[in-house]
């Protein structure tokens, strides 16, 4: 950990090299050889991987960021009211843009203290540590480099705290995964602390699956970066041009499916892996799902998880829900 070059109100803790080589390994043999194919979402987030899904959030078709962005302007201020923050932790917290908005909160009723942004991204941390020292006088920054799957016990105590994810990521993980995590989010948080937890809503597919499929391709070259990952990782054969980017909206379980379809029949190998495999022409790699949520179903997953709900805020549009929870 090399903090000695970071101003003194930045810390950043990097808890990846804790993943052993093994791990990473047996997770990604075991999702590779699983019916689909699948491959962890988190590795769609290397440096160029963050870049790129920066630009998604401004494309015309992606409809979530700024409608998010909108309703915590909304909001911010009552959630603040209420909650009384004084350190905001975020889970999966990218570029943290429209973290501005609930720090700008904060900082207007002088409670604005600890930043804790988490996220699997080095690069993105650091970067955003930077810039927030510098946009908000007497912030402590106190990044976590690492997977929130994992290391959540590593998130660093600085006073009355709330904790929030927004960007619909907690619809990448499947219901059982995401009541894990609530769950272990719940554990990790103390008696009478925050929980605000943003979900993407149902609306119509035509809309969804524009999202995800916007026309200057860049979803597309997200999607494709993962092989480009595992190529630099793993030495994979996996040519980006041999795929094509699918995303479809699947109405049973409420969610969008994102997979890289092989072009033709091909052999892949994967000698950091020491595995082969056979793709048949139109076989799928599922890469990501993006679970789409109502009102009762966020509900049910933080009670589930042991929160009491405190409040529902949603757009005119119905397309964004922020569920303000709390830990008795
Ligand atoms: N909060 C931002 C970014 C959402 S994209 C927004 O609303 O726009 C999801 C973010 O979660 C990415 O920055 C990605 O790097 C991070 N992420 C994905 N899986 C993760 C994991 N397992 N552990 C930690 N961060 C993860
Ligand atoms: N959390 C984002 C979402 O579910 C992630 C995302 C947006 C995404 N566009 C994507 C993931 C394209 C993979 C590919 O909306």
């Amino acid at each position: 950990m090399d903090c000695t070059t970071e101003p003194q109100n930045i810390t950043i803790d990097v808890h990846l090299s804790g993943e052993t080589p093994a791990n990473v390994q047996a997770e990604l043999r075991e999702g590779l050889t699983s019916t689909p194919r699948t491959l962890p979402t988190k590795y769609l987030y290397d440096d160029r991987g963050s870049e790129l899904f920066e630009a998604i959030c401004k494309l015309p078709e992606y409809y979530q960021t700024r409608t998010e962005r909108h309703l915590l302007n909304q909001c911010a201020d009552q959630i603040i009211c209420l909650t009384e923050a004084e350190e905001l932790v975020e889970l999966g917290s990218g570029a943290a843009t429209k973290t501005r908005v609930l720090l700008d909160a904060m900082a207007r009723v002088e409670q604005l203290r600890f930043y804790v942004p988490f996220d699997v991204s080095e690069g993105i941390v650091r970067r955003v540590a930077q810039e927030l020292v510098k946009e908000y006088e007497g912030l402590h920054v106190h990044g976590v480099v690492g997977d929130f799957l994992a290391h959540l016990e590593h998130i660093p105590d600085g006073g009355r705290r709330l904790v929030v994810i927004l960007g619909g990521t907690i619809g990448n993980l499947d219901s059982q995964a995401a009541l894990n995590f609530v769950s272990s989010i719940h554990t990790e948080m103390a008696s009478g602390d925050f929980f605000l937890l943003g979900v993407q809503l149902e609306t119509s597919i035509k809309r969804i699956e524009a999202a995800y499929n916007d026309s200057a391709g860049i979803t597309a070259a997200f999607n494709k970066n993962i092989l480009h990952v595992m190529q630099e990782m793993l030495g994979a054969s996996l040519d980006p041009d041999a795929f094509e980017h699918v995303a479809l909206y699947n109405t049973t379980a409420h969610r969008i499916e994102m997979r890289l379809r092989s072009k033709e029949a091909q052999h892949v190998q994967i000698p950091g892996l020491d595995l082969s495999f056979h793709l048949e022409k139109g076989e799928d790699i599922l890469t990501e799902i993006s679970t789409k949520y109502d009102h009762p179903r966020a509900e049910t997953l933080l009670k589930e998880s042991g929160f009491d709900m405190i409040k529902w805020y949603t757009d005119s549009e119905e397309l964004i829900g922020l569920a303000l929870a709390r830990k008795p």
